[in-house]
């Protein structure tokens, strides 16, 4: 079994392959740009070792990889315009280097591209891998959409955040493993626990992101601090934080969302401080643990290699444990 580390220098690598010097640069840079500014590479490097779980011929799952990475950056492109926001990995996003109209459409090459590269893929079960990836990609927009919808909400309830954000993030890292698993030719009870694992991973996952953009260091992040906050989106902080606060409380609250002229940085931080001290932020915390130790429950009652359940183990001890 390889190492987390190992399997992102490849994927480094075969990105850095990829080669998106070409006319017209307007539409070709923004991606090249996008793909090569790091990021966590988590999903490529999932898929990558759900198919090593299987085969130790693990590079004929490295197409479909990259594709699900090229997906997820075009998803991050189109995630940037409809949240307003202009950095990202320590640089200016997309929209911000360039231009809206830039990153809609070079966001819209980067979804064909995906499928470009997943068309490489070399496996008798091609059909059920270009199924799961494009089941996937219309589950994303669908969280996407509830994303926006909730925004203009303010009666929206836990499962429904929790319902969202398994559509906007967690099944594209379900997505990853099980089409890494189907290529390495694994069998259906392996698929629905890998799936399952990274469905609560994906949960806590984004938990953890939305702790991040309130309460993380924005350099290390690598995203504006406080962007949910200014976007009013509906998180698992903020609908806590109105199900816990006192009469007092909430009326701070309210007053602070629905100031559209206070400067940035009192806003945010009026918010952060009421996050903690309504017990908003301790409860979504738990809940990320919670929903991390389900997914470590589950990866234990599992009939894979030690070692398979040991990579996967510390995988999701560091998404965990992520500061950005
Ligand atoms: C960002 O994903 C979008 C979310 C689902 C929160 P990542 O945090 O994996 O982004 P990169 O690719 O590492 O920058
Ligand atoms: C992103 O959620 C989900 C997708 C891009 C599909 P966020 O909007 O929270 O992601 P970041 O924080 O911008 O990376
Ligand atoms: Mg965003
Ligand atoms: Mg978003
Ligand atoms: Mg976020």
């Amino acid at each position: 079994m390889l190492s987390i580390d190992i399997l992102r220098k490849e994927i480094e690598q075969e990105i850095g392959n990829l080669g998106f010097k070409r006319a017209p640069l307007g539409l070709y840079e923004p991606i090249e740009y996008s793909m090569s500014l790091g990021g966590k590479r988590l999903r490529p490097v999932m898929c990558l070792a759900a198919c090593s779980l299987f085969t130790d011929d693990y590079a004929k799952a490295m197409p479909a990889a990259l594709a699900i990475e090229m997906f997820h950056n075009f998803t991050l492109l189109h995630d940037d315009v409809m949240d307003n926001a202009d950095m990202r990995r320590n640089e200016p996003t997309v929209r911000a280097k360039w231009n809206d109209n830039t990153a809609i459409l070079s966001g819209d090459e980067m979804l064909i591209e995906a499928y470009k590269l997943l068309s490489m893929t070399d496996t008798p079960a091609f059909s059920l891998v270009l199924s799961t990836f494009s089941d996937t990609a219309t589950e994303v927009c669908e969280g996407q959409q509830y994303d926006m919808e909730f925004e203009e909400r303010d009666d929206v309830r836990l499962d429904e955040y929790m319902e969202m954000i398994r559509l906007k993030t967690a099944v594209l890292l379900a997505g990853a493993i099980k089409i890494g698993a189907l290529i390495g030719g694994a069998n259906d009870a392996d698929i629905k626990s890998l799936y399952d694992y990274s469905i609560d991973l994906g949960l806590a996952f984004q938990l953890q992101d939305d702790l991040l953009d309130t309460f993380g260091d924005e350099k290390t992040f690598g995203k504006a601090i406080g962007g949910d906050i200014m976007e009013g989106k509906k998180t698992y902080l903020l609908i806590s934080a109105l199900q816990k606060a006192s009469a007092e409380q909430r009326a701070e609250l309210e007053q602070w969302l629905t100031a559209k002229d206070a400067p940035r940085a009192d806003k945010v931080a009026a918010v952060r401080s009421l996050y903690e001290s309504t017990g908003a932020k301790e409860a979504t915390e738990k809940k990320m643990e919670e929903l991390y130790a389900k997914a470590m429950n589950t990866l234990k009652l599992m009939e894979i290699s030690a070692e398979g359940k040991r990579f996967f183990a510390d995988f999701g001890d560091r998404l965990l444990k992520r500061k950005r």
